[in-house]
C-alpha cells in the first residue's frame, strides 16, 4: 500500500522535519511506502494564476492544468492514502500549504466532476505550539479540523484522523520533555497506517442526512446532521426541513451504537424531544446509522441517516 505525504516546513532545524523522518520510517517498517511532495523542497509555487483562478470560479473543466499540479493529481491517484505534515500557523497550515489546496484541489480533479480517487484514509500531523487544551477551549482545535477535514478533505477519504503533536513551541520545556515520545508515536502512527485504517471509527466530524424516517418522524432529506465526538461522549446539531434547529447528546459503545437523547424546535414551533439508539453500518464506502427513536409521548419509530 502507497501513503502520499504532503510535508510542508520552512526549515530542516524543526521538531515538525523530525516529525516526518519519524513518521515516514515507520511506513517503510511496515512494510509500506511512501511517496513524498516537501514543498519548500520542491520550491512549489502556492499562488494562485489569474487563468487558472477563471478556470475553477468558472467551472470550466479545460485540460489546460499546469504540469506541476498534474504530477501531484498523479501522485494522489497513484496512492491509497494522503497524509499532511506541517505546524500550524495562525490556526492554519503554512501558506504554501493553503496554496498547494488553491491549485491541486482544481475544478474536475477534487470537486465538479471528481477524477480525484476516494481515498482510503487521511491523516493530518501537525505540531502546535499551544497546549491542546487552550486550543480546545478557545475553539481553534475544532476551526483547524473543520477547515481540513470538514471542506479540504470533505467526502475524499473513507477514514480522517487528526493528531496534534502540542505544546512545541522553542521556549516551552515540554517541547525538549516530550521530544522522545512525541517522535515515537509520529514512528508508531506510521508503523499502524494501514492497519489502524480497518479499526478506527469516529463520527466526529462527519456530517449525516435522513434517507428514511417513518410518518411519525420529522427529520427529512433536507435535515443535516452534523456529529462530533470527543472520547466515548458524542453531541450533534441538526436543522433543516422541518426541524428548525435541535440538538442530541449522547454516547457511543464499543461495538460502535449511540445512545442518545434529542431535542429540537419544528417549524410549527413546537419543543420536541426523545431518546434514540443507533446502529452503524458501513455501505458503499458511506458510513449510515439506523435508528430506533422514541418520542417523550411514547410514539416510537425508526429512521435511518446517511452520510453525505
Ligand atoms: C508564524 C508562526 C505562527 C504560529 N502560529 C501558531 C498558532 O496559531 N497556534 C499554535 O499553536 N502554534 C503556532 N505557532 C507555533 C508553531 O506551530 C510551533 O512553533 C511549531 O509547531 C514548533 O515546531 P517546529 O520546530 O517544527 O517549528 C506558530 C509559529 C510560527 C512561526
Amino acid at each position: 500500500m502507497r501513503v502520499f505525504i504532503v510535508y510542508c516546513h520552512p526549515s530542516e532545524d524543526s521538531f515538525t522535519r523530525n516529525l516526518c523522518d519519524a513518521f515516514m520510517k515507520g511506513i517503510t517498517d511496515s512494510g509500506n511506502e511512501y511517496i513524498l511532495s516537501d514543498l519548500y523542497a520542491m520550491d512549489f509555487d502556492a499562488v494562485m494564476s489569474e487563468k487558472e483562478y477563471l478556470r475553477d470560479a468558472n467551472y470550466r473543466n479545460t485540460p489546460d492544468i499546469a504540469a506541476d499540479i498534474l504530477k501531484e493529481h498523479e501522485k494522489i491517484n497513484s496512492s491509497d492514502a494522503i497524509v499532511f505534515i506541517y505546524p500550524v500557523f495562525w490556526t492554519e497550515a503554512p501558506a504554501r500549504l493553503v496554496g498547494w489546496f488553491d491549485r491541486v484541489w482544481t475544478y474536475g480533479f477534487a470537486y465538479g466532476e471528481k477524477k480525484m480517487k476516494m481515498l482510503d484514509k487521511a491523516m493530518i500531523l501537525c505540531s502546535a505550539g499551544n497546549p491542546l487544551e487552550r486550543l480546545e477551549r478557545l475553539g481553534l482545535l475544532a476551526s483547524m479540523k473543520k477547515v481540513m477535514l470538514g471542506d479540504r478533505l470533505f467526502g475524499r477519504a473513507r477514514s480522517m484522523e487528526f493528531v496534534v503533536f502540542d505544546s512545541t513551541s522553542r521556549e516551552n520545556r515540554l517541547r525538549s520533555e516530550k521530544w522522545e515520545t512525541n517522535l515515537k508515536k509520529a514512528y508508531e502512527k506510521g508503523k499502524n497506517f494501514f492497519t489502524e485504517c480497518k479499526t478506527e471509527f469516529s463520527v466526529d466530524d462527519r456530517i449525516f442526512t435522513a434517507i428514511e424516517n417513518s410518518e411519525s418522524g420529522e427529520v427529512s432529506d433536507q435535515t443535516v446532521f452534523c456529529y462530533h465526538q470527543k472520547d466515548d461522549v458524542i453531541w450533534a446539531d441538526y436543522s433543516g426541513g422541518s426541524i428548525v434547529k435541535g440538538m442530541l447528546i449522547g454516547k457511543i459503545d464499543a461495538e460502535h451504537n449511540l445512545h442518545f437523547s434529542y431535542q429540537h424546535i419544528n417549524s410549527a414551533g413546537e419543543l420536541k424531544m426523545g431518546t434514540c439508539d443507533s446502529e452503524p453500518e458501513i455501505k458503499n464506502g458511506k458510513l449510515r446509522f439506523y435508528e430506533r427513536w422514541k418520542w417523550t409521548d411514547g410514539q416510537e419509530g425508526t429512521s435511518v441517516i446517511e452520510e453525505f
